[in-house]
C-alpha cells in the first residue's frame, strides 16, 4: 500500500536507523538501577532517561502501583464520566494544592492536547505555533485546523515575529492562542516568560497554551515548571504536563486550568475523558505520591542534587569547548551533529563505549540538525558525565 510524502520522508530516516544498531535497541530485562542501562549483557552509563530526579525507580512509587492493582485491579474499563475511583479527585487535589489552580488528570499528554484544544479554542479562534513546539502539540493544531481555526506557524521563540502575527491577527479574530513548549524537548531551551507576559500585557485576547512535561516537577515552586510559576497572566493560560517523565509513573498527563469552571468544562467535554477507558489505579496512585512528594524536603534534595549535574555539565562542556545547541539551565542538552546517520553513527560508536545518549534526527528536528540528546537524572554521578564528554570529543576528533 502507498504511503503518505510526509511518512516516506520519516520512512527513510528508519532505513538508515534499521542498520544503525542505535536506536529501536531491545534492552536486557534487568533495568533496575537508573545509573546503568542494560543492553545485551553490558551497562551503558544512561544519558538518555527523562525521569529527572528519578523518580521512575523510587520504592515508594513502585509500591504505590503494586498496591492499588492490589486494591482496585488491572483496569476499570468505564469511561470517568459514568463512575471513576477515589483516586481522581485524591489526584487532581494533589496537584491543584501544587499548582495554586485547579488540576486534571487524563491519560496522557497529547491526549490532554487533542481534548482541550477543542474544548477551549473556538472555531473562530486564530493558533499561532512555534515552529519547534513538540509533535503532540503539532498534531492537535493539525485538528484545530481541521475544526476551521487560522493556524500559524512562527519561528521558534521569535518574538518579535510573534508580536507582528499576533498584531495583525488581532484585527480579525478577538481570540488568539501561541501554542508552545515550557523547555523544549530536544534542545533543552525554555520558553521565555517574560516575552509572552509582554505580548498578554500588550494583546488582551492574547493566550497561551504550553506544555510543559520537561519542565514541571524538577523546576519551579512545588514543581511547577518554567512556565506557569513565573507567568502574570495565568487566567489565559492552559498549561499541559507530563505523569511519565519526572513523576516517574509511565503514563498520564495533566491539564492545568485558570479556575474550577474551566476544569470542570475539561471534566465534561474533553474527548478523553468522556469517550476513552480512564486512566488506570496503577498510574493515578503514584501520580498522587509523586504529586505529594513534591512537598517534602527529600525531594528537594534531589532537585538540589539535579541542579547541581546540570551546572557541572555545562561547566564541563565548556571547558572542553563542546558546542552544545544551548546552555539554557535544564537536563536536556543537544549536540547538533549533521544528518541522521551522522547522529545514529555517533549513537553506535558511544553504545560499544559503554554510553547511551538518544541520536535524534528528523522529524524530531530538522533534517539537517540531527544529533546527539543528552539528558541528565539524579541517579548520575559527575564522573559519568566527565567520561561521557571525553568519549564524545575523542570520537568528533576521528
Ligand atoms: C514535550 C512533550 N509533550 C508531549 C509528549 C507526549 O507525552 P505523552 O506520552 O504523555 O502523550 C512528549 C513525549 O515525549 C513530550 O516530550
Amino acid at each position: 500500500m502507498r504511503i503518505s510524502p510526509a511518512a516516506a520522508r520519516v520512512n527513510s530516516v528508519f532505513e538508515d536507523i534499521e542498520s544503525s544498531q542505535a536506536c529501536q535497541l531491545v534492552l536486557d530485562a534487568n533495568q533496575e538501577s537508573g545509573r546503568f542501562l542494560h543492553y545485551q549483557g553490558q551497562r551503558l552509563l544512561h544519558f538518555g532517561n527523562c525521569s529527572y530526579l528519578g523518580l521512575d525507580l523510587e520504592p515508594t512509587i513502585r509500591e504505590a502501583a503494586r498496591s492499588a492493582i492490589d486494591l482496585y485491579g488491572m483496569n476499570n474499563s468505564m469511561s470517568r464520566t459514568f463512575a471513576h475511583i477515589p483516586l481522581f479527585e485524591q489526584t487532581e487535589a494533589a496537584f491543584t494544592e501544587n499548582f495554586g489552580q485547579p488540576a486534571v488528570v487524563t491519560l496522557s499528554t497529547t491526549y490532554v492536547h487533542l481534548s482541550a484544544m477543542p474544548v477551549f479554542i473556538a472555531p473562530d479562534d486564530a493558533i499561532v505555533v512555534d515552529f519547534q513546539a513538540h509533535a503532540s502539540l503539532q498534531m492537535a493544531v493539525t485538528l484545530m485546523k481541521g475544526y476551521g481555526c487560522r493556524v500559524e506557524t512562527v519561528g521558534h521563540n521569535a518574538w518579535k515575529a510573534l508580536r507582528q502575527r499576533v498584531a495583525r491577527l488581532s484585527k480579525t479574530h478577538e481570540h488568539i492562542w501561541y501554542v508552545a513548549d515550557g523547555v523544549y524537548s530536544m534542545f533543552g531551551d525554555t520558553i521565555d516568560i517574560a516575552a509572552v507576559d509582554a505580548l498578554m500585557d500588550e494583546f488582551p485576547g492574547l493566550h497561551l497554551y504550553v506544555d510543559d512535561a520537561h519542565g514541571a516537577g524538577w523546576t519551579g515552586h512545588n514543581g511547577s515548571g518554567v512556565a506557569l510559576d513565573q507567568l502574570r497572566h495565568r487566567h489565559r493560560t492552559l498549561l499541559a504536563f507530563s505523569l511519565s517523565k519526572v513523576y516517574g509513573c509511565g503514563l498520564g498527563g495533566i491539564l492545568i486550568c485558570p479556575n474550577e469552571t474551566s476544569a470542570s468544562q475539561f471534566r465534561r467535554t474533553g474527548a478523553s475523558l468522556i469517550f476513552m477507558n480512564p486512566p488506570p489505579a496503577s498510574m493515578l496512585a503514584p501520580a498522587l505520591l509523586a504529586a505529594q512528594l513534591m512537598r517534602t524536603p527529600e525531594l528537594q534534595q534531589r532537585r538540589a542534587r539535579l541542579d547541581a549535574l546540570i551546572r557541572y555539565f555545562i561547566a564541563a562542556s565548556e571547558q572542553r569547548a563542546l558546542a552544545l545547541v544551548d546552555k539554557s539551565h535544564t537536563p536536556i542538552f543537544f549536540l547538533r551533529l549533521g544528518l541522521p546517520g551522522d547522529a545514529l553513527r555517533m549513537g553506535h560508536q558511544l553504545l560499544q563505549r559503554g554510553f547511551y545518549a538518544n541520536p535524534v534526527g528528523y522529524p524530531a528536528v530538522p533534517m539537517r540538525s540531527a544529533g546527539l540528546r543528552i539528558t541528565l537524572t539524579t541517579h548520575l554521578h559527575e564522573a559519568d558525565i566527565d567520561q561521557l564528554l571525553d568519549t564524545v570529543l575523542a570520537l568528533q576528533a576521528d
